[in-house]
Formats: structure tokens, sequence, C-alpha cells
């Protein structure tokens, strides 16, 4: 099946057109256009600013994503939450239009499911796909779950986190220590400026808390971190680049360190088949790295994570959902839904 997939959930408009491949889903193209840099004098993302560039953005995205293939789409498929309300409007609506003006199946999808589903986008046909039952850790900007999946549609959600997402808090972090929106690329360009003459020297000097990093359960907590880093910064008053840095190196351990303990105390109570990534963070190179050697190190226990360019927002992902869990709907009954949950 041929799928155009839209993605409209926040700053980012996406159309991409995929179809099935194996047991997995082929990317034919993946068109993304983003209004982050606008966002960026603001430290955050305004909401109008976003919906308004998705209204910009949404018709040449999905023209350029379409192409010349127009006859051989066979559905369309949209994110309809959770997200901003006014961006969301965007896609669900240009959707449904397509989907009603094609007479072509519509299929609604879980943007946070979305991201899960990255995991399933394939080169070809021999590619593996993650087996159940699997864990997925969904590490996003809105978002920090850990799922339980027994298969494409019957998930549960076991853990995540009390009170800030992962994303939020490498963003607030970024901000406290001067450094630029979007925080979490910002934060790992930092660590790599980190020299291991800095870590011996500074390391100890700025130790962080790992919130209930002891507790036998699959909660987290990401706030207090971000106050114990306002705390030194405003004890130190101001901060050179290389106390930065180094900051930033300890937070971004602390939080890795706490999302590894988390993923793997779920692995030894579920017992999955493969540990699956997903989200914005999910770029985190330490993050993908030191995951997928604590998962490997478990007997047979596989690793996904998705390129690069599939754990952002992208409508790829979003083609992938619907063609691996399809959830069909009359376009008359989808609406957007900005606080659905992950599970
Ligand atoms: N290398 C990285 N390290 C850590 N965080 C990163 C990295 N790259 C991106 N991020 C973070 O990923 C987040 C964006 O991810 P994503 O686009 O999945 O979130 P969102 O769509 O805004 O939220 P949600 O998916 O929960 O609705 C931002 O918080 C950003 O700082
Ligand atoms: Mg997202």
């Amino acid at each position: 099946m041929k799928v155009l997939a839209i993605e409209s959930t926040c700053d980012e408009t996406a159309a991409a057109v995929v179809e099935n491949c194996g047991e997995g889903v082929k990317i034919l193209n993946s068109v993304v256009a983003s209004s982050v840099l606008m966002h960026q004098k603001y430290g955050g993302i305004v909401p109008e600013v976003a919906a308004r560039e998705q209204i910009k953005s949404i018709i040449p995205v999905i023209t350029e994503s379409v192409g010349e293939d127009k006859d051989s789409i066979q559905g369309v498929a949209v994110s309809f939450g959770p997200g901003l309300m006014g961006s969301l409007l965007v896609g669900v609506e240009s959707a449904k239009a397509l989907s009603w003006a094609w007479k072509k199946p519509l299929y609604s999808v879980n943007h946070m499911a979305a991201h899960v589903f990255a995991n399933w986008i394939v080169e070809d046909k021999n590619t593996e796909v993650p087996m159940f039952p699997a864990v997925g850790l969904v590490v996003s900007g809105g978002h920090t779950d850990l799922v339980l999946m027994k298969n494409t549609k019957e998930w549960e959600w076991v853990g995540g986190t009390r009170d800030d997402a992962v994303g939020e808090a490498f963003d607030k972090a970024a901000r406290l220590l001067g450094l630029p929106y979007p925080g979490g690329p910002e934060i790992s360009k930092a660590v790599e400026r980190v020299t291991v003459q800095m870590k011996e020297r500074f390391g100890s000097k700025f130790k962080l808390p790992r919130p209930l990093f002891n507790e036998d359960s699959l909660d987290m907590s990401f706030s207090g971190l971000k106050a114990a880093i306002s705390k030194i910064v405003t004890t130190l008053g101001s901060v050179d680049e290389k106390t930065r840095d180094v900051l930033a190196w300890e937070f971004s351990e602390a939080v890795i360190e706490i999302l590894i303990k988390k993923t793997m105390l779920a692995v030894e109570r579920y017992k999955p088949k493969s540990v699956l990534m997903a989200g914005g963070v999910a770029a985190n190179k330490q993050l993908r790295e030191n995951l997928k050697m604590a998962v490997e190190g478990v007997g047979e226990v596989k690793f996904f994570c998705p390129e690069l360019r599939y754990c952002g927002d992208n409508a790829a992902m979003v083609g992938a959902a619907a063609i691996i869990a399809p959830r069909e709907v009359k376009p008359v009954n989808l609406k957007p839904d900005p606080s659905v949950t992950t599970v």
C-alpha cells in the first residue's frame, strides 16, 4: 500500500510518501519544513507563530512530496495529536480534504506512536524490524515514556517522567547556560568540547543529582536537574565557556544515566525481545551509543533506534505507523486532539 502521510503537530510541516516493504516500511520521499529558527529569539515555541507557518508551508510541502505520483497513492495518513491545536488543525484538515477529494481511506495516527514506528522504516525487504514484546523509550520535546508493546496495537504505559519531559529539560538547561534553542543539539555540541582534562579538573565540582535513580520504579524526574543548574549558575554569578560546557556535560551524563537505568529496569521486568528508542532526544549520540551497549549486553535483546533524520518530527514515521498499525477513520469523525496520551 502506498500512503501519503502528513505531520503538523508542532513547528515542523512535513509530508512523505511511503509503502510497505518486507515487514517494514520504505520511504519514497520525505519533505520537512521547520519554523524552529523563528522560535529561537523567544527561547521556545510560540504556538501562534508555529500555526501561521504551518498554513504557509502545508501546500508546498504536500505538493513537493506527492509530485507526479498522485494516482498511485492509496491512502492518506495524518497525526491527530498530541500537539498544538493551531498546528494540528492545519494537517488534519488538509488530510481530510485530500482523502475526501481523492476518495482514498484516511488513517489517524497518534504522533507519539508515530515516533515509535520510525523504528519500522527499512532500506529494503531484508532489513530487520523489531520483535514483540518490545520495550519502547519515547524521549521527545513534550514526552518521556516507557511503554510495553505486546504487538503493534496493544501497548501499556509502564513508566515515565513525573514532571518535565527530557527534551524540555535539555531546552531549559541550555537556556540557563546561555545556549540557544533548541537546547538538545547545543548541549551535545558542548559535550563534544569537553576534554578529559576538563572532566578530571571540574567534573566532581559540579556533580548533579540523579533523581529517583535508586528507586525500584520506572518513574523519572528531570525538573530537579534544571533547578540544580539554576542554583549553580546563580551561585557562580557568571559562567565562562569552559564551566558552561562542563555543566552541560554533567547535565547530559545525569540525564543519560537516568534514562538507561530505567530502561534497563524495564528490560529486567518485562524481558522484551527488542528495545526501541524514539523521539527528538533519540538523536543524542551518547544516549544512542550507551543505551545500545547496555541493551545488547543482555543476551538476545535487540536494540533499535531510527536514523537521525527520523528522530525529530517528520511525516515518514506517520506513514510507517499507518501501514504497520492502521486505524482507518471517516473524515467526518477525525478531530485534532492536542492532549491525547502516548498509550
Ligand atoms: N542531540 C540531542 N540531544 C538531546 N536532545 C535533543 C537532541 N536533538 C534534539 N533534541 C531535543 O528533541 C526535542 C524535539 O523533539 P521532537 O521534535 O520529537 O519533540 P516535539 O515533537 O516538540 O514533542 P512531542 O513529540 O513530545 O510532541 C527538543 O527538546 C530538542 O532539544
Ligand atoms: Mg515529536
